[in-house]
């Protein structure tokens, strides 16, 4: 385990292995076994930030729950996100929020259940803004995520510019405000789109879920990837219940629901209709 290299800290097989338990049994994440270079460095950290001394030890004062637990399951997650990240979505969300309101939805309602740091939440924000034509549009999105570091990022709203250089630049001058004097170099989303959306903590395997209404689109996207497929199976027999007839579940590149077929129909390029909803 130490591959031949010296480290900083002790680190057994056994030790990954009961940190891959921890974190399948928390959060659902299923850590693969060439992973163990990155929950090292990962967690390494943790053990200078707490003066822990070993694996061992730091692992055995863990409680679940506590503050320390939190920065645990932070440490482990990847957050990698960006705005209007897989770009065909996003005309897909247009249409579909204009057609229901169109119908009388009122409020349309929109969850986006891995938000990370709150790129993609905004981007469906902004693309309602665009498709309802107002900046007051009667849209709800809730934006969700496990990791408490991720949600305060995104409640702040503030990026580097170098996030938002793909985008055009009449709709960054729409959206964003550019940071002057010392926070030149940065943007933060304008209060409009950011009154659309409300951030919460939530954990996909958490047994509660404190969520009574019916979604119109849940995005769930690049999160299955981490669960194996019972573990993405139950959540999607979950996110069933809670949607629209005609509600839109939008994944990731790299997802598929081909074994939720009972659950869940293909319609487009990733994005999914729930079976038999009444
Ligand atoms: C790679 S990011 C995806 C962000 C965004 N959905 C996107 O596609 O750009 C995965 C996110 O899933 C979150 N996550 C992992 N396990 C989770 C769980 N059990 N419950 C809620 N969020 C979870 C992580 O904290 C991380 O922010």
């Amino acid at each position: 385990m130490n591959s031949g290299r010296e480290r900083e800290f002790h680190f057994t097989q056994g030790d990954f292995q009961r940190i891959r338990r921890m974190i399948y049994e928390h959060a659902g994440i299923s850590l693969n076994p060439s992973k163990s270079d990155m929950v090292y460095s990962r967690i390494a950290r943790r053990l200078r930030a707490t003066g822990q001394v070993s694996f061992n030890e730091y692992l055995d004062q863990l409680q679940v729950g506590s503050s320390e637990w939190q920065q645990f399951i932070n440490a482990l997650t990847t957050n990698l996100t960006s705005f209007f990240r897989e770009s065909h979505h996003f005309p897909i969300l247009a249409e579909y929020v204009s057609r229901i309101h169109a119908q009388g939805r009122n409020p349309v309602r929109l969850w986006s259940a891995a938000c990370s740091t709150g790129e993609e939440p905004y981007s469906m924000a902004m693309t309602v803004i665009d498709a309802l034509g107002s900046f007051t549009p009667p849209v709800q999105i809730l934006a969700t995520d496990l990791g408490t570091h991720v949600l305060e990022k995104a409640a702040q709203g503030v990026y580097p510019v170098e996030r938002i250089d793909k985008m055009p630049k009449a709709d960054v001058r729409r959206f964003f405000l550019r940071g002057k004097g010392n926070r030149e170099g940065w943007v933060r989303v304008r209060s409009e789109v950011q009154n659309l959306v409300s951030f919460q903590p939530l954990n996909l395997l958490g047994a509660d879920w404190p969520l009574k209404e019916r979604f119109d689109a849940i995005f769930c996207r690049n999160v299955l990837i981490y669960f194996d497929k019972p573990t993405q199976y139950r959540l999607l027999a979950r996110f069933h219940p809670l949607m629209s007839p005609d509600g839109l579940l939008f994944v990731g590149h790299s997802e598929s629901l081909s074994h939720a077929s009972d659950l869940f129909r293909l319609q487009g390029k990733t994005v999914y209709v729930p079976v038999g909803r009444k």
